[in-house]
């Protein structure tokens, strides 16, 4: 059966600043899943929430881009405003930038990330005898925040010594997005490993260039990573929001396996987009359902796994990868990292550049000033 995973993610409301959205918003979106399941729209669902961002992961047979599935999940973001709105919580409807979707939600302020492939879990099948998946999402940073853990996982033997083996040798094709081109998604395919140094000069910029999907080089060109990279403020004009990313991520197999993935983590890699949108800090992974109450809303990133049975039921359980004392030193040194970030405020790399402040008001100040200089007189 062709299967495809929709993870839909959106900030529509939060308490007390941009902390975690109430149970009754998350308990709203789990019984509109819940009925989608029950009428056939949806073959399994799951609902958590990682910082103010409600994410939804949905199994079915629709295909990407799906015009009922994307405005289900529309559709439920708005049912959890109303009741951010009732109880007048922080930027009720923040990431719902439009006013009715046209076909998808694409470039309408939700993060999407979906992959599509041949499910057909039998022990015969060599290429995915059994389906397994996790699930990135991140809060208070940039749509390129998994650009180095997704490309050292995916190309650098380094932390992936999967891929010296002989089901990944082949290495993996690398579509990469051009977020500045806000005339469409504008794509260059880049190939690991021969073209490493190309993708590193472009991956390196984490507010331009994002990893927007990742497919096999092998095995008909699966589909092995999908992540929602586009640019919030590039969509509305203004700060809206700041395009927290959500991904899918295949594993096991022909895939890298999670421990490899996640070693990426480890780093706790400074990236932007942190506190009004503005700041460079380091990203610190975090246990699921976890609100953002530190000093200057450290970024933070959650990790779930799946594995999905023949019909495309999700396992009764997931597994929380972040969840663990292994974590706990990378948690500190995240901290640690953050403390050390704040200590020079709004000096130098502290904060984003001029041409990528999401909040507007920094650029009109400086635009206002700007006006103001004048030659010195001869
Ligand atoms: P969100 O994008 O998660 O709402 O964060 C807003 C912000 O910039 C907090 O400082
Ligand atoms: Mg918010
Ligand atoms: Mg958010």
């Amino acid at each position: 059966m062709r299967m495809t995973l929709s993870a839909i993610k959106a900030d529509v409301g939060s308490i007390g600043g941009h902390t975690r959205p109430t149970d009754e918003m998350l308990d709203r979106v789990r019984s509109d899943v819940q009925s989608a399941i029950d009428r056939g729209l949806l073959i399994d669902g799951y609902v958590f929430h990682v910082g103010d961002d409600i994410a939804i992961i949905m199994s079915h047979t629709r295909g990407k881009d799906d015009t009922e599935i994307h405005q289900f999940a529309w559709d439920s973001f708005l049912a959890a405003t109303a009741i951010a709105q009732e109880y007048g919580l922080y930027g009720a409807g923040q990431d719902l930038l439009v006013d009715a979707p046209s076909g998808n939600v694409r470039g309408a302020g939700p993060g999407v990330a979906e992959v599509e492939f041949e499910h057909d879990p039998v022990t015969t099948n060599n290429a995915r005898s059994a389906e397994s998946f996790m699930i990135f999402a991140a809060d208070k940073c940039g749509p390129g925040a998994y650009n180095l853990p997704l490309f050292l996982g995916f190309a650098d033997p380094m932390y992936c010594a999967g891929l010296m083996l002989p089901r990944m040798i082949q290495g993996f094709d690398f579509n990469i997005i051009d977020m500045n081109n806000t005339g469409g998604d504008s794509i260059l395919t880049l190939h690991a490993p021969e073209d490493y140094y190309q993708l590193t000069v472009l991956l390196r910029d984490n507010e331009r260039f994002g990893i927007e999907s990742i497919s096999s080089r092998s095995y008909d060109g699966q589909d092995a990573v999908s992540v929602s990279a586009q640019r919030l403020h590039n969509i509305a004009g203004t700060y809206t929001g700041k395009d927290d990313p959500i991904a899918i991520v295949r594993n096991q197999g022909i895939f890298p396996a999670p421990e490899e993935v996640l070693s990426t983590f480890t780093k706790a890699h400074y990236i932007g987009g942190d506190a009004r949108g503005s700041h460079n800090m380091p990203l610190m992974p975090v246990p699921m359902n976890t609100p953002v109450t530190g000093p200057y809303c450290l970024p933070i990133v959650e990790s779930l796994g799946f594995s999905m049975n023949a019909a495309g039921k999700f396992s009764a359980n997931y597994v929380d990868f972040f969840d663990n004392p292994a974590w706990d030193l990378v948690r500190n040194k995240a901290q640690e990292k953050a403390l050390y970030m704040r200590d020079q405020g709004w000096s130098g790399p502290a904060m984003l550049p001029y041409t990528e402040l999401e909040y507007g008001g920094f650029r009109d100040i400086v635009t206002g000033l700007e006006e103001r200089f004048a030659y010195k007189a001869e």
